[in-house]
């Protein structure tokens, strides 16, 4: 092992890059680097990308350049990054950022290490390869270290749909998925270290088909094996497609015990004719029946979606067709974005870009009535009894924080249990985004 360094790393977009980043941080350490909550400590910093929309790609840049003071004062200071702007602007960053020393993509960290060596003598790196071997095979296992009581967990990643407005299937390729085993040994293992709640992640989670040792396994059968695990009471899966979501994994929700009553299930539009345009292959129609399923199986479900506004063609018939699934749906929590023209994908090359200020409109119309359904929902919680994974201690002296059952933080005071329990609270109120609460039971 070599000295102790310090790495600093700044995670953007979704909750796979929250995983991947933490796998990054393993990665490294066992290579010698310790990990620090500010820059300014840092002999490496990695910012771990997200290319999404415009606007979280564009940031990548002017946070580099607020690291140039850095580097300055500490000119041995390496600075990465990862993730999926690594993955498709490859060597521009550096063309376009001088400062930036190494450049990985989603498939290739687990050669950080590797990178990290073949940097000290002043050398770049550029790697965005989508190499043979499976990178998760190549990570070095977490340390035996305590952790908080929710985790993240990858076991699938990639996306074979082509959604015309996603840059998802070319920055993570295409659709794989782990093993059970592996993932088994890994959920083992987070159990160990106090996770209590496992949310399993993939772009397209729902189309799992890890191997098995009698062949392939689906999403269910997986849930199925995770339950066994004794300690682990509480297991969730995102993102999901409606396309993915067969009878046996919505029947799922009706008969495993540990699978927890809220789903993600984006649906973007509610208009045929842009559902079409997408090429999300499924209508609002075939999508209110997926609902309608889940909700016979598991009445008490909680939904959640993403919504696209302004996307190419969109007519105000089109958003009001949106705005009429959204209140069919009556969703618990939502994310909705404005349409973001992104290089490569097909609706880009669209002739029918909506303008700018309708689809601010759009959205803000959108978020009023997502919000109010939001508000709705939460305050259906008050007077419940609802169980509650205890997850860090809240602001004030005594008060711990919690989350319910459907993604809820919850405070209350209490001094009966610990980080890591789950017990009964009864709910007294609900602010904007979180519930008030006292306790009841273990
Ligand atoms: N513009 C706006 N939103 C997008 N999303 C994906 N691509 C785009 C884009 N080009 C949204 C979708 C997806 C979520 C992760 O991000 O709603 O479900
Ligand atoms: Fe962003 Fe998609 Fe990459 Fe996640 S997978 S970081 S949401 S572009």
């Amino acid at each position: 092992m070599s000295k102790s360094k310090n790495l600093y790393i700044k995670t953007f977009g979704c909750q796979m890059n929250v995983y991947d980043s933490e796998r990054m941080a393993t990665s490294l350490g066992a290579d010698g680097y310790n990990e620090v909550s500010s820059p300014e400590e840092a002999d490496m910093i990695l910012l771990n990308t997200c290319h999404i929309r415009e606007k979280a790609a564009e940031k990548i840049y002017s946070d580099l350049g607020r690291f140039k003071s850095l580097k300055a004062k500490n000119p041995d200071l390496k600075i990465g990054v990862t993730g999926c702007v690594a993955q498709a602007e490859g060597e521009e960053i550096i063309k376009r950022q001088p400062l930036v020393d190494i450049v990985v993509g989603p498939q290739a960290y687990h050669r950080l290490p590797a990178m990290a060596k073949s940097i000290e003598n002043g050398k770049k790196v550029v790697d965005t390869d989508f190499p043979e071997e499976d990178k998760f095979e190549h990570l070095p296992a977490a340390p035996k270290t305590k952790r908080a009581p929710s985790a993240f967990l990858t076991v699938q990643e990639g996306c074979d749909k082509f959604c015309a407005f996603c840059v998802v299937p070319f920055t993570r390729g295409a659709e794989v998925s782990r093993p059970v085993l592996q993932i088994i040994n890994e959920a083992r293992d987070l159990v160990e270290r106090g996770v209590r709640d496992i949310t399993l992640l993939g772009q397209n989670v729902n189309a799992y088909h890890g191997a098995m040792k009698s062949g392939d396994a689906n999403l269910p059968q997986l849930i199925k094996e995770l339950s066994k695990i004794e300690e682990l009471k509480r297991i969730r899966f995102t993102t999901s497609h409606p396309n993915d979501m067969t009878q046996e994994l919505i029947d799922a929700h009706g008969e495993m015990e540990k699978l927890m009553p809220y789903l993600h299930l984006p649906v973007q539009s509610g208009s045929d004719k842009i559902l079409k345009g997408m090429n999300r292959k499924h209508t609002a129609k075939s999508y209110l029946e997926v609902i309608e399923n889940l909700r016979v199986a598991r009445p008490d479900i909680a939904l959640s979606g993403d919504f696209i506004v302004g996307f190419p063609g969109e007519t105000d018939e089109d958003f009001e067709q949106t705005l009429e699934l959204v209140r069919e749906v009556k969703y618990a929590q939502a994310y909705s974005f404005k349409y973001s023209t992104r290089p490569g994908t097909p609706a880009a090359e669209n002739k029918n870009q909506v303008p700018e200020e309708i689809k601010s409109e759009r959205l803000s119309r959108l978020q009023a009535l997502l919000s109010q359904h939001q508000k709705e929902f939460m305050g259906t919680m008050v007077g419940k009894v609802l169980p509650v994974l205890l997850e860090r201690p809240g602001r004030l002296d005594g008060q711990l924080v919690g989350r319910s059952e459907y993604l809820h933080g919850v405070h209350a005071s209490i001094d009966q249990a610990q980080i890591g329990d789950i017990v009964n609270l009864r709910i007294l109120g609900a602010d904007t985004n979180s519930l008030r609460a006292e306790f009841v039971s273990k």
